[in-house]
């Protein structure tokens, strides 16, 4: 399916069912057409976080632990999130999907199947995630509390949880206190560059969530679909703000984690004309930290371009920074992982 087929009764009834306080899932997918419509526009866009959050790991060299290869894709919808990890993670040869509907567990496993022929996909419905990637994706909000204790118990059995959800200020909160939850048996691979508590949960840091900013491929900007399909959908295709966790379950028998003194960026960094103030996390907790142009004239035009690398070291006078070096480039893109498998 493509753009020219889109379907605006049902991007619109969709849309509105999301916007909506409490709606049943099974209620929204009513046939495969609406997940078709879904992956293209909606799914997309959520694929384009994915990407950044995945690049993010490249980035910090992480995988899933060795020997790990099925993949758990809970709240499936079309199957957007899971078939992206399965591009970057040649090593998951096996994918689960669940959903509450079994009519988009059907759609994402034939998805699965057309772009990955050699992974073996099905659906599933178990309670135990033990040695599997877990991967979880605009799911918390349709959840009761009793399904979110359901998910969390899930959650702890696994090898890995790969979790993205939108970068609101309540549902990123939420994610903070599950980060926190888990800290006892997982070690924190990302967005957090250290294993200490969640600094944004301390009193006093109650209006900060911890949210970053993902960047659609240049090409959307040219595309008269894309620009139609905002419009009409009332999307900023430039801002998509999500909030994630990345956790691995601890090997006890390892050295633990080292703290190499990298902070975190997180959100935008807010522009003046002598400084950028940047709201940094590390091991120390949360810093609104001022980058001034006198010190530092060519961070404050990497800051301006919106180039700025997720991790940094910085040394401080106060709020101030003194100096900056960044943390890991971002990597070219993985041209192994790229190639794998696409039908
Ligand atoms: C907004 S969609 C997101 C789909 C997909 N994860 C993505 O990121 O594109 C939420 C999905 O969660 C599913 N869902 C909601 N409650 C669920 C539950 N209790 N168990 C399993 N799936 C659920 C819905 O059916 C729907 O497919």
């Amino acid at each position: 399916m493509n753009f020219a087929d889109l379907d605006w009764r049902i991007l619109d009834r969709l849309r509105s069912t999301f916007l909506q306080e409490n709606f049943s899932p099974a209620a929204y997918w009513q046939s495969h057409r609406d997940l078709a419509q879904y992956h293209v526009t909606f799914g997309e866009r959520i694929g384009w976080k994915w990407d950044a959050v995945l690049e993010e790991l490249r980035n910090i060299e992480w995988a899933p632990p060795a020997g790990v290869d099925t993949l758990i894709d809970w709240g499936c919808g079309s199957g957007v999130a899971g078939e992206r990890v399965l591009r970057q993670y040649p090593q998951l040869q096996r994918a689960c999907v669940n959903d509450a509907s079994p009519l988009a567990m059907e759609f994402a496993v034939q998805q699965i199947r057309r772009l990955h022929p050699s992974v073996e996909a099905r659906p599933w419905a178990g309670n135990n995630a033990q040695g599997c990637v877990l991967v979880i994706s605009h799911v918390w909000n349709e959840l009761s509390t009793e399904q979110r204790v359901d998910l969390l118990k899930l959650a702890s059995t696994a090898a890995a949880v790969l979790w993205v959800e939108p970068g609101t200020h309540d549902t990123a909160r939420d994610l903070q206190t599950v980060r926190d939850h888990f800290r006892p048996a997982f070690d924190i691979i990302a967005p957090c560059t250290h294993q200490a508590a969640c600094g944004m949960l301390s009193t006093g840091n109650e209006r900060h969530w911890c949210h970053h900013f993902a960047a659609p491929p240049s090409e959307v900007f040219i595309s008269s679909d894309w620009s139609r399909f905002a419009d009409r959908a009332g999307i900023d295709l430039r801002s998509l703000p999500y909030s994630f966790l990345v956790a691995e379950r601890r090997d006890e028998s390892a050295p633990p984690r080292p703290d190499n003194g990298w902070e975190r960026l997180l959100g935008r960094a807010r522009m003046s004309k002598p400084y950028a103030r940047v709201l940094c996390c590390g091991v120390n907790g949360l810093c609104d930290t001022e980058v001034t142009k006198r010190l530092h004239p060519e961070w404050m035009k990497v800051f301006k371009r919106g180039e700025e690398p997720r991790r940094l070291q910085i040394t401080r006078d106060g709020t101030r920074a003194t100096q900056i070096h960044p943390g890991p480039p971002r990597p070219a893109p993985d041209s192994e992982a790229e190639s794998d498998d696409q039908g």
